[in-house]
């Protein structure tokens, strides 16, 4: 079938990338064997342009890398960025966060990543669109693996002292959290940086930055 938007195709055909329901959702239980081995799982939500996934699988090949993202160019220029890094240890996954719970079994993830997601700060109503919510910290929290990790940057402060709230009414303990990571904590890698971040370090905007551990 020809579809209007090019990648279409390119995702259906390419095996790394799961595209639809019955082979997201059944691979709920057998990730281990997608992968062959039973080493850590990485999640990254909301990827963009794939940099900073592509370079941190590259340099841990120890470890499984899963993406989720829901435009097709976006899954198709990070999968071209990995085949260029000639790397195999991931799977991508075209569907939306909001799914997370069908596509993991219980303390099945490890590190989770999710960098500089929509605000949604333009009116009050539109708050209940952010991807940091109870449900989501939830949900997140089930599927990972205990004493492991969620590490959650963002450019917009309003944002992160509202999730500040919501973190209180879960399970998750802070691990470390700052509102300028750059400058107050040592796990800044200028190496392993976004696209969205390299935009706001041009413009001297401050970063906050939290870890969370179950
Ligand atoms: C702000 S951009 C990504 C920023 C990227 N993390 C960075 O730091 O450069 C938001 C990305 O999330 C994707 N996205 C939007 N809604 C989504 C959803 N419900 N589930 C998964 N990905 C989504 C968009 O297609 C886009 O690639």
């Amino acid at each position: 079938m020809a579809f209007i938007n090019p990648y279409i195709n390119k995702i259906l055909e390419n095996e790394k990338i799961l595209s639809e329901n019955s082979e997201i959702y059944s691979k709920k239980w057998n990730w281990k064997e997608i992968f062959g081995n039973d080493n850590d799982i990485v999640l990254e939500i909301w990827i963009g342009l794939g940099n900073f996934f592509s370079n941190i699988t590259m340099r841990n090949p120890d470890k499984n890398h899963i993406w989720i993202e829901i435009r097709y160019k976006r899954l198709h220029r990070t999968f071209e960025k990995l085949s260029e890094k000639l790397v195999n240890n991931f799977m991508l996954i075209k569907d939306k966060w909001e799914n997370i719970s069908q596509m993991f079994s219980l303390n099945e993830l490890s590190q989770t990543y999710l960098f500089f997601p929509d605000p949604w700060a333009n009116k009050e109503r539109q708050k209940k669109n952010r991807i940091v919510s109870e449900t989501f910290l939830l949900d997140l929290h089930k599927i990972t693996k205990t004493g492991w990790s969620f590490i959650f940057k963002t450019d917009h402060k309003w944002y992160f002292d509202d999730s500040l709230e919501i973190i209180a009414k879960t399970p998750w303990k802070i691990k470390v959290q700052s509102y300028d990571y750059e400058n107050e904590l040592d796990v800044f890698d200028k190496t392993l940086m976004t696209e969205f971040e390299e935009i706001f370090r041009k413009d001297k905007i401050k970063v906050n930055y939290i870890e969370l551990v179950k």
